[in-house]
């Protein structure tokens, strides 16, 4: 926290009633414990009844919480009992769980609530032990609760905007003492109130004062609708009392700040014949938390009316710092200052308030709120992955300390879990390790739901039944332990055959009852259960057997009779051998070019398929893993603008892809007028093109979920086959070498290519559909051009700076590649530039998206078309 001066512009003052016609309409909000959540932790399971004070339900935590145990305090403390309060007759204790968490469900996700946790000791483990722990909302630090009397109460209140459908509050064992709580409460604020707590930054209530209030009770709902509570504080010593039976402006609900009309009645102004009230709030804070500093807000309103030569006008000064008039308060109209800014914390909150030298009446303070302010900035994991880790914790009923977020904070990750956590990111479960760990039933296939997972060891259990399919589906999964089990049926096949093609790791020994090959498994049990089936199915899949075979037959002809048909129908997902490349590319002998990962070679198939070859170089065994199942990916996607990826070779130290040949070579030799078929591209092969990778590249953004991003979108990744059709290639490949191991996310090295990096990635390392976007920008002005995407000037420029600074005087000829000789449309030329200038909007929200990007480029060849056939008549 670093030390701040209080700015004046730090204090800021808003006048409630100026905007009260507005606000009655969209901020009121009528009593209604709608969404509030009550608990009384430690009541017994059939426990539950209403808070004779606010009449709010309160329940029981069966439900909330599955750990600890129930226990009531000790009898000296619950004198007088008819007037205790009833949440402090019990606790829940956690002497066994070093994180025991609540978890606060039904809520809207991104809203603002306030929680609120107490705690009295009261003996109740008759150790007279005054513990002290930690506090936790979600995986953020709250508090620390330090107990240091019996009777005293702690509170613990909290504002903050909830980023998912539910919060867990965790109470965490540091070692001195058994964390308890006695209550626990949520209530929904509207998401306007309080704008200093947000998505990063939470407010932990320090005190909360009814100034000039003169009950012994808290001022609670339903008289504050979202059941802050109030204290009264006067002091008939240094301050008077003043009050009012009016109400506050006619309860006017602030979109910002907003106080209870009962609670602003009274106030505080300073004694007979004096100028000045002083307040000095102690705020004990602890110290060792770190906190981003502290917010105060204080409500002032006028109670008395002011006629005649009567005026209130004064200095408000905090903590000795600068002063502000106070100047314009209208009688019954609530006015608030405040900081937006933390400001530096202390151990007291001083504020001073003196008339002004013309002032006929003392200053007057009618309540004041005062907070730290918490960093809410680190984020829980993935919700995906806390759903099928909860579900699979369900299962085999796992205790240990599988509590809490699954994966943050990193100190508190569940046993057996390793996450990983990149900035910025919400952490995932990338292994688990339940070897054994004394599971028992089936494998829970809630194991498939863990995307990024890479490995899983569940060996030496008691797991029984068949293998679900669905792990053969983990895209990441490269080790996979079954050892010592009792499962029983066939290893899906799915599973296998990822086995035997290097990417995944299968250990499955030592289960008696598991065959490893399909024909030889008959379960008993399971022909009987489905006998009925088995009449229907037979003969069904037997003309359907039949009928394969004979599709076969014919296919396999015509594969021998000729490669004319689209190549990744005939051959999907193949593995090739070493030696099968030799005779592919006849020893290498042709080399097409040299791709970023290493030399490419011309070769034919057997069936006579001309592909290229691409022998790759790399260095760890991860990489090759993460390889391996990209390649599996690759060869799934299909589309006719993408180059297709026949297959692939993992022999030895060996890496090889085998894509389809593009005997057009590359668009940026055909741009500069290299390679061996020169050949020069009208503007409208051009636009073709264009239209096409665009194409590709949107069918990778939105065939995939999530979005496949290409990351290396340029012209000499863009390939054109015999009829000059375009087609992207090489997507995943930067994918697949650079593995997103992101905890090296600030080591790795820049991937793409220079000249085509969208600005946000130098930044942050993120990539996006929209990082595509803008390097399919660069590649649209190279297409317009003819020059590459960076210029060798007198320095060497960026095709974007170059193209904007000449397009600024208002002519395309500035730009546009000579060589096309004014055979375009201009209008279609325009539209393309404007296009491409959108793909490189620095900001990417701005860019458009692929799918915009291919409709403007097909009314750009439409103008072509047009173009022509004006020319031709002119
Ligand atoms: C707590 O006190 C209640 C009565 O107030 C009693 O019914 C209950 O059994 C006690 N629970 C324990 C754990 O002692
Ligand atoms: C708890 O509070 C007591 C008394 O206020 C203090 O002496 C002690 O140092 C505190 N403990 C911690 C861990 O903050
Ligand atoms: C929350 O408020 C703080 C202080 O005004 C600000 O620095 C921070 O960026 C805000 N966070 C968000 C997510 O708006
Ligand atoms: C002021 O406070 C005192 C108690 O401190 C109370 O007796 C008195 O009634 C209050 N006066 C007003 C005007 O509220
Ligand atoms: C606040 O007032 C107390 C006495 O009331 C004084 O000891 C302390 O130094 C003051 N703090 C500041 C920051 O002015
Ligand atoms: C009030 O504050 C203003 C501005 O800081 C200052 O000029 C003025 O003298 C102060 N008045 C009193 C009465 O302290
Ligand atoms: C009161 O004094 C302030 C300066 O302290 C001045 O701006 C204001 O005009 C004065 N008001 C009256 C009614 O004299
Ligand atoms: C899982 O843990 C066991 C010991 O608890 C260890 O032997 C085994 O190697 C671990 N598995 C993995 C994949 O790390
Ligand atoms: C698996 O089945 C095939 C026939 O489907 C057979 O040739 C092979 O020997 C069997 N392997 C084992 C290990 O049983
Ligand atoms: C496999 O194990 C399950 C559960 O133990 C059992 O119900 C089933 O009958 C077994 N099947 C075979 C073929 O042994």
């Amino acid at each position: 926290m670093g030390r701040r001066s209080l700015a004046p512009q730090l204090w800021l003052t808003v006048l409630l009633g100026l905007a009260a016609g507005a606000l009655q309409v969209c901020g009121q909000r009528a009593a209604s414990t709608t969404g509030f959540i009550t608990i009384d932790c430690g009541l017994p399971n059939e426990g539950g009844y209403i808070d004779p004070m606010t009449k709010i339900p309160s329940t029981s935590d069966t439900g909330f919480i599955d750990v600890g145990s129930n226990r009531n305090i000790s009898a000296e403390y619950m004198k007088p009992e008819s007037q205790l309060f009833r949440g402090y007759h019990n606790v829940r204790s956690f002497p066994d769980t070093a994180r025991s968490c609540y978890t606060l469900p039904s809520l809207v996700p991104g809203s603002k609530y306030l929680v609120r946790a107490m705690f009295r000791y009261g003996n109740y483990d008759g150790l007279e032990k005054l513990p002290v722990f930690d506090l936790y909302l979600g995986v953020n630090l709250w508090q620390t609760v330090n107990i240091s009397q019996a009777e005293r109460t702690v509170l613990a209140e909290v504002i903050s905007v909830i980023p998912d459908d539910s919060v867990q509050v965790c109470l965490v064992n540091t070692g001195s003492g058994t964390p308890f709580i006695s209550t626990l409460a949520l209530r929904p604020l509207e998401n306007t109130l309080y704008p200093q707590a947000n998505a990063t930054q939470g407010l932990v209530l320090v005190d909360r004062r009814d100034m000039g209030g003169t009950g012994n009770y808290p001022i609670r709902y339903p008289y504050d609708p979202y059941d802050r509570a109030w204290l009264p504080w006067s002091d008939s010593k240094v301050w008077s009392n003043i009050s009012t039976k009016e109400k506050i402006q006619g309860n006017v609900w602030n979109l910002r700040y907003h106080a209870p009309s009962t609670v602003l009645q009274t106030a505080i102004t300073a004694l007979t014949g004096s100028n000045t009230i002083e307040v000095s709030l102690a705020t004990q804070l602890d110290n060792a938390n770190p906190i981003l500093g502290c917010i105060a807000i204080l409500y002032i309103a006028e109670l008395q009316i002011l006629s005649g030569n009567l005026k209130r006008k004064f200095n408000v000064t905090v903590d000795g710092g600068h002063s502000k008039l106070q100047s314009k308060l209208e009688y019954l109209v609530p006015d608030v200052m405040y900081n937006t800014e933390p400001h530096e914390c202390s151990s007291r909150y001083n504020i001073t308030m003196k008339a002004a030298a013309n002032s006929t009446l003392p200053p007057i303070l009618n309540a004041l709120e005062y907070f730290s302010v918490i960093s809410t900035a680190r984020v829980g994991t993935v919700i995906e992955d806390v759903s099928a880790i909860n579900a699979i914790k369900a299962k085999y009923q796992l205790k240990k300390n599988w509590m809490g977020d699954p994966c943050s904070p990193k100190k508190f990750a569940w046993d057996g879990l390793t996450c990983s956590y990149a900035i910025s990111e919400r952490p995932r479960i990338t292994s688990i390790n339940m070897s054994s760990g004394g599971l028992s039933g089936s494998i829970s296939t809630y194991f498939g739901d863990l995307k990024d997972i890479q490995y899983l060891d569940l060996s030496y259990n008691k797991l029984t039944g068949l293998i679900p399919n669905v792990l053969a589906q983990l895209p990441a999964l490269v080790e996979l332990d079954l050892t010592g089990n009792q499962l029983n049926g066939s290893i899906p096949s799915s599973l296998l055959k990822r086995s035997q093609d290097g990417s995944l790791t299968l250990r499955y020994g030592k289960n008696l009852n598991l065959c490893d090959n399909n024909s030889s498994c008959h379960p008993a049990g399971k022909k009987k259960k489905h006998m009925l089936a088995v009449y229907i199915v037979v003969p069904i899949a037997a003309v359907l057997i039949i009928g394969a075979l004979i599709v076969l037959l014919i296919f396999r002809v015509r594969i021998k009779k000729g490669p004319t048909r689209g190549v990744h129908q005939q051959l999907e997902n193949h593995r090739f051998t070493y030696k099968e490349l030799e005779v592919i590319t006849d020893n290498f002998k042709i080399v097409l070019g040299q791709g970023g990962f290493g030399p490419v070679y011309d070769g034919f198939l057997k069936n006579g398929t001309h592909v290229a070859v691409k022998l790759l170089s790399l260095s760890s065994n991860q990489g090759i893993r993460e390889f391996l199942t990209e390649a599996q990916t690759l060869t799934k996607i299909h589309h006719k603008n993408l180059v297709s990826l026949v297959g692939y070779c993992k022999d030895g130290k060996y890496l090889a892809l085998v894509y389809e040949h593009m005997s057009e070579g590359n668009l940026d030799d055909k741009l500069r007028g290299r390679g061996c078929n020169v050949v020069f591209l009208t503007w409208r092969q051009r636009l073709r093109i264009a239209l096409e990778s665009a194409q590709g590249l949107e069918y990778l953004h939105k065939a995939c979920s999530p979005p496949f991003v290409h990351r290396d979108v340029k012209t000499s990744n863009i390939l054109l086959n015999a009829n000059l059709e375009g087609k992207v290639a090489d997507f995943g490949l930067m994918k697949a070498f650079n593995h997103d191991d992101d905890t090296h996310v600030s080591t790795a090295r820049m991937i793409g290519t220079p000249g085509y990096f969208a600005p946000e990635y130098a930044m942050t390392r993120q990539l996006t559909e929209k990082s595509d976007v803008y390097s399919f920008g660069i590649v649209l002005l190279e297409v317009i051009t003819g020059h590459s995407a960076i210029l060798q000037c007198t320095e060497p420029t960026h095709i974007v700076q170059w193209a904007r600074q000449r397009l600024a005087g208002g002519d395309i000829k500035e730009v546009v590649d000579a060589r096309m000789q004014s055979d375009y449309n201009i209008n279609g030329l325009w539209k393309a530039v404007d296009v491409a200038l959108k793909c490189t909007a620095q900001n990417p929200a701005e860019r458009p998206t692929m799918t915009d990007v291919a409709t403007q480029i097909q009314e750009c060849l439409e103008l072509e078309s047009e173009g022509h056939t004006d020319r031709r008549c002119q």
